[in-house]
This record gives structure tokens, sequence and C-alpha cells, in this order.
């Protein structure tokens, strides 16, 4: 693994020409974002060796590197899931590779289900803690000192002087902002009325199948992380009905203006 980190960070630094000190990764329905990058390099992942190529719909799958303002960035547009069959080890690669190219701070947006009636379709929602829900964690297996503790504390993985500037943020420009606690999940199926009560029992606000790995590596890494969700669709506790892949990117949509601002304002000041 290690040579591996290694040789794609090689290969990034020869392309990009920058140390990233931010690095963005953007979920389901929110790959506009990355129209915030003044003049950006940009890299399809198919072309970075060792990175595997997501195959989720609206998961573009490229790497941008750029500028907002006087910060250098790194945006991964998309993300691997481990639902597509991947590994934990796999699905967290672009972190590792991001903090050997000098990364300390990790913005990580997500779509999510609502299991809570005051968050709704369309919403933002700043993470204050997450439950791991996936019986897995991408720390299993051998511990690479070089790389972080073989038990790192999780017990602030989200930085609460971001959620703070997030809320000022937030406030001075207008927009609500909520928090909440995410649990990921499996998936690829969609959880049912029993799993929604179960999970809105242990404390879940939101509920998705991504972000938790990356968090985890993040602050095994040293790397302070701020995650930022956007509530696409209600939960089965609300009402029994299927959710479509259109109506959670419809609902991604509506969250993008104001994200943008948040994630530029966020960028600008952390
Ligand atoms: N459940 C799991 N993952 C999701 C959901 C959901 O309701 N919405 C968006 N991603």
């Amino acid at each position: 693994m290690l040579n591996m980190i290694r040789e794609t960070a090689e290969f990034l630094k020869g392309k990009i020409g920058i140390t990233p000190g931010i690095g963005i990764i953007l979920g389901t329905g929110l790959n506009s974002i990355a129209e915030l990058l003044e003049d950006p390099i940009i890299i399809p992942y198919a072309e970075i060796p060792n990175l595997q190529v997501s195959t989720a719909p609206s998961h573009q799958g490229r790497l941008l590197a750029g500028k907002i303002g006087s910060k250098t960035v790194v945006i991964l547009q998309g993300r691997i899931h481990y639902y597509e069959g991947y590994s934990m080890q796999e699905i967290t690669f672009p972190i590792r590779v991001l903090k050997a190219l000098g990364t300390k701070k990790l913005i990580v947006t997500n779509a999510a289900g609502s299991l809570n009636e005051k968050m709704l379709p369309g919403d933002i929602v700043i993470l204050k803690d997450h439950i791991n829900f996936m019986g897995n964690n991408p720390l299993i297996g051998e511990n690479y000192p070089e790389l972080g503790d073989r038990f790192p504390s999780l017990h602030q993985p989200y930085n609460n002087e971001y959620i703070n500037l997030a809320h000022n943020i937030a406030k001075t420009n207008d927009f609500p902002l909520q928090e909440g606690v995410y649990t990921a999940v499996l998936g690829p199926s969609m959880e049912t009325k029993a799993e929604c009560k179960m999970l809105a029992k242990l404390g879940t606000d939101l509920v998705g199948m991504s972000t938790v790995p990356e968090v985890i590596v993040a602050i095994h890494s040293g790397i302070e992380v701020i995650g930022l969700s956007v509530v696409t669709n209600l939960s089965n506790i609300f009402h029994a009905k299927a959710h479509t892949q259109e109506e959670i990117r419809k609902n991604a949509a509506k969250a993008k203006k104001n994200l943008a601002l948040l994630i530029v304002e966020l960028v600008k000041k952390i």
C-alpha cells in the first residue's frame, strides 16, 4: 500500500504542480460544485495509477486541482462506494493520496436520506458525529505507523471549530444550516421501514452509503474533517414509497447554490 500511495502521489504531483492544502469530495448529485475552481487541471480517475473508477450513476470520476481564492484545492468529483464491490482500502485510497500530497483539511459531502422530521429534502446538514453501521472498517489489517496510529481516537471526528464557522457563514448569508448525526450503511438496497425506525432510535438523523470510511481514514491520517450532507429524500419512517435516483438528484440540486457558497466561504476561512 505504501508504494502505491507514493506512486500515485508522485504521478499527481507531476501533473497538478500545487500542494493541495484542502481536499473536497463531492457526493451524488453534487458534481457541479467543481465549477468553483478557477482554471482547474482535470484528470479522469481512469488515468490515475492505482485509483479505482466509480461505477455509480452521476459520479463522474475526475480529480480537479486548482484554486479557490488564494487556497490550493483538490476536488474529487465522484467517489467509489463499498457497495460497488471495492475493498474498504480501495474506497479510501484517495484520502491516503491526498495526505501524501500535503492535504491538511478535508470537506466531505454526500447525499443522504433523512430520519429527522426537521431535515427536509434540499436541506444542508453539517455533520457533528457519525455511526459506522457498515460492519467493516478501513483500518482493519496491518497498521503502517507512517500513516497513523493503530487506534486513532474518533472522539471528535468533525472539527468543532469548523462546525461553528459553518454556522456563522450560514447566518451571515441567511440560509438554514442544520446539524446532525450521519449513519453509514452498506446499501445498495435502500432501508426498510423497520431499519429506518431502528436507525432513528440509535440516534441517526441522516442515512447514507458513504463518507464514514473516508472520515475514519482522514482522522487516521491527521487530516481535519468537515462533513456536509444534502438531504435528498425522507426515509421510509415518514412514508412508504420507493425513492428514485431521479428524486435524489433533483433534491441534491436544490441545495447547490447554498452548498457552493458554504464551501467557498469555508475554504477561504479554514
Ligand atoms: N438511504 C441510504 N442512502 C441514501 C439515501 C437513503 O435514504 N438517500 C441518499 N443516499
